[in-house]
Formats: C-alpha cells, sequence, structure tokens
C-alpha cells in the first residue's frame, strides 16, 4: 500500500526562520531541514535502548500480577516457584523489605493521592496489580516460575462501572508540567445566556480509554553497587526517575545514575516512574546481582498509563448569525482509588473561542483501576474533540460554515485570563489549510459528494496546545579541535531532539554541524525538564542555546579574537584547550503577561463505505502557528505523526475494559487497534504558518508534539458527518456505529 506523502513548499517555514538572530553567518543550521544525526546508528541498531545494554552476571525478572481488581490477597504459594530451575529470588509481600516510601511528587504525578507501593501489603487496587517478582538466571526460567505462583485472595467489590462509582468528584486540572486550573470556571452567566440563546446544541461525547503503544517495550536495567544504583530505563525524565527511586528507596537521588539515551517512543507513558522500576531495583537489591525487567505488550496495558476514558458534555448557545453566546464544558474522566490524576480536560475551551458566558466543570471517578497518566496532548485531545464536535453541530444547525463559524468567534484575547495572546495563528491558519485542500468547492449537504459507491466526507477542527516553557541547563564544551560536546539531560523520545539541538548548538557555536556532538539521557548531565508537554526546544533549546552563546564569548574573548563572525574553530586552535559553560534558561517575568499557546487547523477527507461501514481517511491538511521551526523535516514528521495518531483515536482505538474484573481483553497490538501505513492517507500536507513572536523564548519557539494531535479526531468526525449524515458522538468511529 502506498503512503507517498506530498510535502508542501510554498508555505514552509523558510520565510520565519531565514530572519533569525545568528550567532555567525557562517553557518545557518537552524531552520535547516537535516537529517537526524542519530538515525545511522538507530537503523544500524546501534542504538542502544534500555533493554539492551549490558551489566555483568545480570537476572532476569517476571511479574506475577494480581487476577482481580480489588480485595486482598489470602494466602500465596511460591514454594513451587523457589524450587524451579534458574530461580534466584521469589519476592512477595511477606519477604520484600518495607521501603520507605518518602513522600514524593514530580511534576507529572498527580496532586492528589498516593502512589502504588509495590510487594509492601497484601492489598490488591487494581487488576494486573504486581503481586510478586521472580528473579532468575535466564528470562525464561523467570517466567516459568513467575507461572507457577499461586495466589488466592479475599475479593471485594470492585467498582468498575462509571454509573456506580458513586460521587463523581470535583478535580482541579493539572498539566503535565504542574500547572493547575481550579475544578469549576465561569464567566458571565452561562446558564441564563444558555437557556435565552435562540439557537444551541446540547450533546454528549464519550471518549473510551486508549492505552499507550509505544513499540518499545518498557525496560528498566537496575545494578546497586553498594548504596549506588544505576538504572538503565525508558523514560522521558532521567532525573525524576532518580527522585522517584531515590524517594522509594530512602537513597540520595545523588547515588542512582538513569541511563535513556535512546527511547523507542513514549508520548506520556515515560513521564512518571512507575512501579516496575521500583521492582527491578529491588529485585537487584535482593539477589545482588544486576536484574532486567521488561514488560510485556499485555503489562504495559495494567503498568504504565493510559488516556483515561471521559465523558463530556457541551452545550453551546449562540445567535442565528452564529456568533457564541454561552458555553458550557462539563467533563468527567477516570481515575484510581489511590490516586486523583487528571488532566486539563477544559482548558481549550476557556481560550479558543470568544464567548462572554462560559463555565467548565471538570469531576472525577475513583474506579478500582490503575491510574491514568498523559498521553499525547493530555486534556486538550479529548477536551477539543468534545468542544470542535459541537461547533460543527452547531455550524450545521445554523447553515454557516464551519471555518466561517469559527472566524465569526474569533478572540482578540484571553477571554479566560484577561490577557493578550502573545501570537494566534489562527486566521492564517483556516486560510492557509483550506485553500491548500480546496475547501471552497466543497457542497455543505450532507451525503452530497460521492466517488463511486463512497460517500465523501470533508471536515475540519481547530487546534491548540499551550506553549510550555521549565527552567533547564545545559553544558556546552568548546575543544583544541575546534569541535564541541553539548549536553544537557533531557529525552528525545522520537521528535528529533539529538538533532535539533545539534542545530541550536551548531548554529549558536558558528560551527557545522558535524562538529558538534550532542549528548543527551544521563543524570550525569545537566538538569532538564520533563520531556513532554511540547517544551523540550523552548525549554532545553534556550539552555543549550545559553551555554553555546557563553562558551562562545568565553573562547573568542579567552583568545582575543572579537566580533560577530569570529572564527570560532580558529579561536580553540589558538587557545589549545578546552573552553566550557554551564547555563541555564527559565521564563522570564515578562512573558508571564502573555497568554501563549500554538494554534492551528486540521482539514480531513474521508470516504465511507455505505455497505460495511468503514471509514478510510483520504487526505489530512494540518496548519500549525508554533513559532519558529527548528528543523522543518523533523517537525513535519512530528506533526505527520500525530495526525495519523488522530486517526487511531478517532476511528480505532479502545481499550475494552471488563466490568466484571477490570481485565482489558485486547491488551495487545493484534486486538487494539492502532492505524498502520495502510490506514495513513496517501496525502499528508504539513503548512508552519510564519510566525514570528518575541514573548515566548530565547528561540521563539512554541512545540509541535501535542497540537498535532489535537482536532484531527474532531475533523475526521465532522467529515464523517458530512459524508453520511450520521453524528458518532462516541469514539472510535468504528464500522458497527456507522451502519
Ligand atoms: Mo507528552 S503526554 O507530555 O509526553
Amino acid at each position: 500500500m502506498s503512503t507517498s506523502t506530498s510535502t508542501s513548499t510554498s508555505t514552509s517555514t523558510s520565510t520565519s526562520t531565514s530572519t533569525s538572530t545568528s550567532t555567525s553567518t557562517s553557518t545557518s543550521a537552524i531552520g535547516q531541514p537535516a537529517s537526524r544525526v542519530d538515525g545511522r546508528l538507530k537503523v544500524t541498531g546501534r542504538a542502544s535502548y534500555a533493554a539492551e545494554f549490558q551489566a555483568p552476571n545480570l537476572a532476569h525478572a517476571a511479574v506475577v500480577r494480581s487476577t482481580i481488581a480489588r480485595g486482598r490477597i489470602s494466602a500465596i504459594e511460591t514454594a513451587r516457584a523457589e524450587r524451579a530451575p534458574g530461580v534466584i529470588a521469589v519476592l512477595t509481600h511477606r519477604n520484600t523489605p518495607r521501603l520507605p516510601y518518602r513522600p514524593h511528587k514530580g511534576a507529572t504525578d498527580p496532586a492528589q493521592g498516593e502512589r502504588l507501593h509495590v510487594l509492601q501489603d497484601e492489598r490488591v487496587h487494581h487488576q494486573g496489580q504486581p503481586i510478586a517478582l521472580v528473579v532468575a538466571q535466564t528470562l525464561e526460567q523467570a517466567q516459568h516460575a513467575a507461572s507457577l505462583v499461586r495466589a488466592t485472595y479475599a475479593s471485594e467489590p470492585a467498582v468498575l462501572d462509571v454509573s456506580k462509582a458513586g460521587p463523581v468528584l470535583p478535580t482541579q486540572e493539572k498539566t503535565d508540567q504542574g500547572a493547575a486550573t481550579p475544578p469549576q470556571t465561569r464567566r458571565g452567566d452561562p446558564d441564563a445566556a444558555l437557556a435565552a440563546a435562540p439557537r444551541k446544541v446540547d450533546q454528549q461525547y464519550v471518549i473510551p480509554r486508549e492505552h499507550h503503544n509505544p513499540i518499545e517495550l518498557h525496560a528498566t536495567i537496575a545494578a546497586w553497587e553498594g548504596e549506588r544504583l544505576t538504572l538503565w530505563d525508558k523514560t522521558q525524565w532521567v532525573h525524576n526517575v532518580a527522585d522517584e527511586i531515590g524517594a522509594v528507596f530512602g537513597t540520595p537521588a545523588a547515588n542512582i545514575r538513569v541511563v535513556s539515551p535512546f527511547v523507542g517512543g513514549a508520548f506520556g507513558s515515560g513521564l512518571r516512574t512507575w512501579p516496575h522500576v521500583t521492582l527491578a531495583a529491588l529485585g537487584a537489591r535482593a539477589t545482588g546481582r544486576p536484574v532486567k525487567l521488561v514488560l510485556s505488550r499485555r503489562e504495559m496495558y495494567y503498568g504504565t498509563g493510559y488516556r483515561p476514558h471521559t465523558v463530556q458534555r457541551v452545550a453551546l448557545g449562540a445567535s442565528p448569525d452564529g456568533r457564541l453566546q454561552a458555553i458550557v464544558h462539563d467533563g468527567w474522566q477516570e481515575t484510581s482509588t489511590y490516586e486523583e490524576f487528571s488532566e486539563a480536560l477544559l482548558n481549550a475551551t476557556r481560550v479558543l473561542h470568544s464567548c462572554p458566558n462560559v463555565s467548565t466543570r471538570h469531576r472525577i471517578a475513583r474506579l478500582s483501576v490503575h491510574t491514568p497518566t498523559y498521553m499525547r496532548a493530555p486534556g486538550e485531545a479529548s477536551g477539543v474533540f468534545a468542544l470542535e464536535c459541537a461547533m460543527d453541530e452547531l455550524a450545521a444547525q445554523l447553515g454557516i460554515d464551519p471555518v466561517e463559524l469559527r472566524l465569526r468567534n474569533e478572540p482578540q484575547r484571553d477571554e479566560f485570563r484577561n490577557l493578550p495572546f502573545s501570537s494566534r495563528a489562527t486566521r492564517e491558519a483556516y486560510r492557509l489549510a483550506a485553500e491548500r485542500f480546496g475547501w471552497s468547492r466543497r457542497n455543505p449537504a450532507t451525503g452530497s459528494m460521492r466517488d463511486g459507491r463512497w460517500l465523501i466526507g470533508w471536515g475540519m477542527a481547530t487546534a491548540t496546545y499551550p506553549m510550555n516553557f521549565a527552567p533547564a541547563s545545559a553544558r556546552a564544551r568548546l575543544l583544541p579541535d575546534g569541535t564541541a560536546e553539548v549536553s544537557t539531560a533531557s529525552s528525545d523520545m522520537g521528535p528529533g531532539t539529538w538533532t535539533s539541538m545539534t542545530q541550536v548548538a551548531a548554529e549558536t557555536l558558528g560551527l557545522p554541524m558535524d562538529r558538534v556532538r550532542f549528548m543527551l539521557g544521563d543524570t550525569r548531565l545537566p538538569r532538564a525538564p520533563v520531556h513532554g508537554g511540547s517544551m523540550t526546544m523552548a525549554s532545553v533549546g534556550s539552555a543549550v542555546q545559553a551555554a553555546c552563546r557563553k562558551v562562545r564569548q568565553d573562547a573568542l574573548a579567552r583568545a582575543g579574537i572579537g566580533g560577530d563572525i569570529a572564527d570560532v574553530g580558529e579561536a580553540m586552535r589558538r587557545l589549545g584547550r578546552p573552553v566550557e559553560a554551564t547555563e541555564s534558561a527559565a521564563p522570564d517575568e515578562q512573558s508571564k503577561g502573555f497568554s501563549k499557546h500554538a494554534f492551528g487547523a486540521v482539514f480531513v477527507e474521508v470516504a465511507v463505505d455505505p455497505d460495511l461501514g468503514e471509514t478510510r481517511v483520504r487526505r489530512m491538511v494540518g496548519a500549525y502557528g508554533a513559532g519558529r521551526v527548528i528543523n522543518p523535516k523533523l517537525a513535519r514528521s512530528q506533526c505527520i505523526g500525530g495526525m495519523i495518531g488522530g486517526i487511531g483515536m478517532a476511528l480505532m482505538e479502545h481499550s475494552v475494559v471488563d466490568g466484571r474484573n477490570g481485565r482489558m481483553p485486547n491488551a495487545n497490538l493484534a486486538e487494539y487497534a492502532v492505524p498502520v501505513h495502510a490506514d495513513a492517507p496517501p496525502v499528508m500536507e504539513v503548512i508552519f504558518v510564519p510566525e514570528e513572536d518575541p514573548h515566548l523564548n530565547p528561540l521563539g519557539v512554541k512545540g509541535l508534539g501535542e497540537i498535532a494531535m489535537v482536532g484531527v479526531a474532531p475533523a475526521i468526525l465532522n467529515a464523517i458527518h458530512h459524508a453520511t449524515g450520521r453524528r458518532i458522538r462516541q469514539l472510535p468511529a468504528t464500522p458497527d456505529k456507522l451502519l
């Protein structure tokens, strides 16, 4: 199946990046569509992922998991497992030392509640909870012995059905950088305005639980040397792993080294430090040997978080000419009994469209499940789905073009925080994407466009994601041979951080890219924030730029060479010894006076088979105003990945939860459907709206990782309505719902 894609060129980023402030005219690495500097390592198998590191005398671990969702372990029989070939240790709550589990809440941990304590007592809080760990000489021996462990339980009624969940409680929305908004927000008088509005949409939108399915399985190798611990781990935040495991074991985080140079996909599954990391460290401590623990695909469904199931009510009130008069957006989501995970579900509704009367109310249902987590565009992907489907319903009811309806409600400023937007590219995004898509040729009547027997539908939606920026630090070291080493403890789960940081460093240093060696993914490197929230380039990139600027200035000054076009390579040869600088970057005060978000629009063509109910996405055009683009090739890949992820959300992804016991019968890649190449449309276009925004960060970037996921599912569902006249308000839009 061909998946050839076409690239936009006429609206590429070159116009916005050519004016970038460069410290040297000899190179302009920023803005170049450079290929990945680590690409060769990856395709030749020389990039080592967590499970691929070697430690001498390595033992292997397997986890035994609960088969009930709630209750107590009344007995656990391990004798057969202990006698099995190759077994070194079997740990259960009966023989595992009590761990300190000191309080620790990193930015990506839920604000309320307490993390799961593994093998500390007989309580079972969720299906698939670890109840024993087997360590053996080989993986097969560990897995076999794990199958011999027998547990009996005193089951208690598990609450897995939301309708029986008891009170749905207010929850404070929290982003993956820790910022929070109250459970309920209100401006104007939304209830009265909704009641009085001449035109209304009032609907419920349901998104099922969706699971992270990165290709690389979560894995940890733990090795103790006395009080010092090394963890090779799949993570989006090495320092947070050290902090968390340090707190769990009562060991100073400084004694823990976490190594994670390559991550084979994550998008949220590696933001927290999950219980299996503790288990690997426990197994290594109990056996005195390095221990490797790799979760199976099935185990990932019970151990690394997921996008929570959400139910949302969106009510829109409008005048006949399409001016929004009221928005009421209520959402609730699932969480565990032991932690209150609460994503930014209603964040976008407060700023996306102009409206004098808006209320948002976010609530949470505590179920006998394990704690959900952030998953690509956490909050926005779900909340904007409901809002942008409702906007399409309103447009259809009013007989107004969906783009025109949005233009009529384009806000002048952030009406929630009452701040000016630092920049807002919605109008340009609608215009450029609509032009490229050919939106003006759309016949608004549903079911009016056909290709043979296929029903054709065109739909669109708005996308947005906040610009995040957290303090970060980086080190730059210039060497006498005129090369540089630049490093920071960031991560690269796939967007191309290795490469884009090399570009920032090369440009700032005034060196060609091949003279810069960039390194990340090790707690020995300068501290960086979580690699998430689309903020790595804003945060870590700014730190890399600052360190490179400083080391260049120092080198030139020491060599007695001045001027912007001075040759730093020549300076280093003259100096004959290394020069090093470590610098930090953090948001400045002035930027707090602005509301900072990336904005975009996505347009989609679907074809629906009228007999089989199958939906194929045929074309997608996304336009994004995300500030400066460091590498248009990587940025485009990033956006295409998000857009294809959105196809999964719209049409396929659904973690089926058995309401009797919390098991997920489709906890595997055979039955949990994700888009493959054959599902990706033959035409995918990404347009970067030129945007120069001086209020963001030193690099002028907004981040692209998450916004590309936002708006895709509603655009597809809106297109399905255009094709068929059917409103599907419950994801995913599988064929059964269209017949
Ligand atoms: Mo993203 S959900 O912050 O990895």
